[in-house]
């Protein structure tokens, strides 16, 4: 493939362009409707070509051409993108043949809450039940993953940021929001050209650097890491998608971004990963996770999400790369099972893992399996957890003033009509939707927190108004307290 590099002027037109037809998600969503929308979601264009097909708008043109890759009369994309047909064409990102217009990549609108902008990537392969097999340079759009990582990072001010494994440079857009500086690394040079140009149409600074894992970056610090790396663990033989698999062994990738961390992180650094890891078939992957972690001596949450058996791991990657169905899928479906029982792996976990350099004596390594349910962005947690280890490992936590989470609320049930509830509990309401049972004392603990009196005064007071002893009361729900912050559900 040959490289898409533009200059600066047709890049800053185009945006223009882009901007000047309202190329927007939220546009988007409205001119095509509901339904449409949704097909386009399961790679369906049909229902969206119905909808664009008379419409001659720049904002229809542009969706024909980028996001149903339909191709378009010649006159039609002029129009709404003036002058540009021939530098896009010399750009390797549209082709212009016989009266038609044809995007040889997806020029895809995309944002935050706050933000409207334009992601680069290869076009998404398997429209309308066509074929999903890709090159092995593809790079892909914004997926399930990507988002996931856009979720889990924290916003908060950084100086420098690093996307390691940028692909189409959508982690690198989310991250100059908050950040002084941003690099993005890569392998794959097709990845750096449109991670350049998702930057430029942005107007986002981005040093793009060649490279992999910490290569680019040897020597250099920073504030917050951000990786979506490739790591589906497959047989070795056969073709490698760099966007998938690294050629490292089994989810060697995932254990080398874990140990290179602490060389990269500034005090207090963050390195957050969505990652994959071996299940052994006889051992624990957690003390598999442990190993790779502890010599780091930097602070840990790994939170698995989701344990996926070796059938379901086989399909759904084979069904990834366009194999399922198609010839040779049994065998290669019992190549990979052959491959995970030589290799003694018994199923595979997927989640977060969150690293900080805090350099402390003992740093809390916190390894855990959360499958259930998450609302919104999870950055706030992990911040939390950062803050909480902190204010755990400075002292007695009774000693300390904590405030409840301003989204707990409290669920209390119990039979109808009785006058006091046979259960209480608290249920965290945002990121990580935690939900725990609790006694009096530490409902009335958690009411009571609001930053002001430390853990023990409250103690104390409970233990007055309930006619209890107070050093046994500070005794009994000192681990509660512990347990609360550990959770989020108390904050320093
Ligand atoms: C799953 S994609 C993630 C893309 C993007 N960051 C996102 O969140 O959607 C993984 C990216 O890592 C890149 N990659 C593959 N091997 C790598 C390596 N050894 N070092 C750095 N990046 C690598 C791939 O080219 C691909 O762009």
């Amino acid at each position: 493939m040959s490289a898409l590099t533009t200059d600066a002027a047709t890049v800053r037109r185009l945006a223009a362009a882009l901007r000047s037809a309202d190329f927007t998600a939220g546009a988007v969503y409205a001119l095509l409707g509901a339904e449409a929308h949704a097909a386009l979601g399961r790679n369906e264009t049909t229902p969206a070509d119905r909808v664009t097909r008379e419409a001659d708008s720049p904002l229809a043109v542009l969706i024909r051409l980028f996001t149903l890759q339909r191709p378009v009369p010649r006159a039609a994309v002029d129009s709404a993108l003036p002058g540009l047909v021939e530098p896009l064409t010399c750009a390797g990102l549209l082709a212009a043949d016989g009266g038609e217009v044809r995007a040889l990549v997806d020029l895809r609108p995309y944002g935050d809450e706050e933000h409207d902008w334009w992601v680069v990537c290869d076009l998404t392969p398997g429209l309308d039940a066509g074929p999903v097999e890709v090159g092995p340079e593809h790079v892909l759009g914004i997926s399930e993953a990507s988002s996931s990582l856009a979720r889990l990072v924290v916003r908060r001010p950084a100086g420098r940021t690093l996307d390691l494994g940028t692909g189409c440079g959508v982690q690198a857009l989310h991250l100059a929001q908050h950040s002084g500086a941003v690099v993005a690394t890569d392998v794959n040079a097709r990845a750096l050209d449109m991670a350049r140009l998702t930057a430029a149409l942005n107007g986002v600074a981005v040093d793009v650097r060649e490279g992999s894992l910490y290569e680019p970056v040897a020597g250099e610090r920073f504030d917050l890491i951000a990786s979506n790396p490739p790591f589906v663990v497959s047989p070795p033989e056969g073709e490698r998608l760099v966007y998938r698999e690294t050629g490292f062994a089994g989810d060697d990738v995932v254990r080398r971004l874990v140990e290179g961390a602490s060389g990269q992180l500034t005090e207090g650094g963050l390195c957050q990963l969505l990652a994959a890891w071996i299940h052994p078939a006889d051992g624990s992957w957690r003390e598999r996770l442990a190993a790779w972690i502890e010599p780091t001596g930097l602070d840990a949450w790994v939170v698995e999400r989701e344990e996926v058996d070796l059938a379901a791991y086989t399909e759904m990657w084979l069904a990834d790369s366009g194999h399922r169905g198609g010839p040779g899928y049994a065998e290669a479906y019992d190549r990979w099972l052959g491959w995970f029982a030589a290799q003694g792996i018994g199923s595979m976990g997927f989640g977060w893992i969150n690293l900080c350099r805090a350099e402390r004596v003992t740093p809390s390594v916190r390894i855990e399996e959360y499958g259930g349910p998450v609302a919104g962005p999870v950055g706030a947690d992990v911040q939390a957890w950062a803050e909480g280890v902190d204010a755990l490992s400075a002292g007695d936590p009774l000693d300390r003033a904590w405030r409840t989470r301003p989204d707990a609320v409290q669920i209390e049930a119990g039979p109808v009509g009785a006058e006091d509830p046979a259960t209480i509990s608290v249920r965290l309401t945002q990121g990580l939707r935690r939900e725990r049972t609790v006694d009096t004392v530490e409902a009335g603990l958690l009411s009571a927190s609001d930053g002001d009196l430390t853990a023990g005064q409250i103690l104390d007071a409970l233990a007055h108004l309930l006619d209890l002893d107070a050093a046994a009361v500070r005794a009994q729900y000192a681990p509660a307290v512990t347990d609360l912050a550990a959770d989020g559900f108390l904050l320093p």
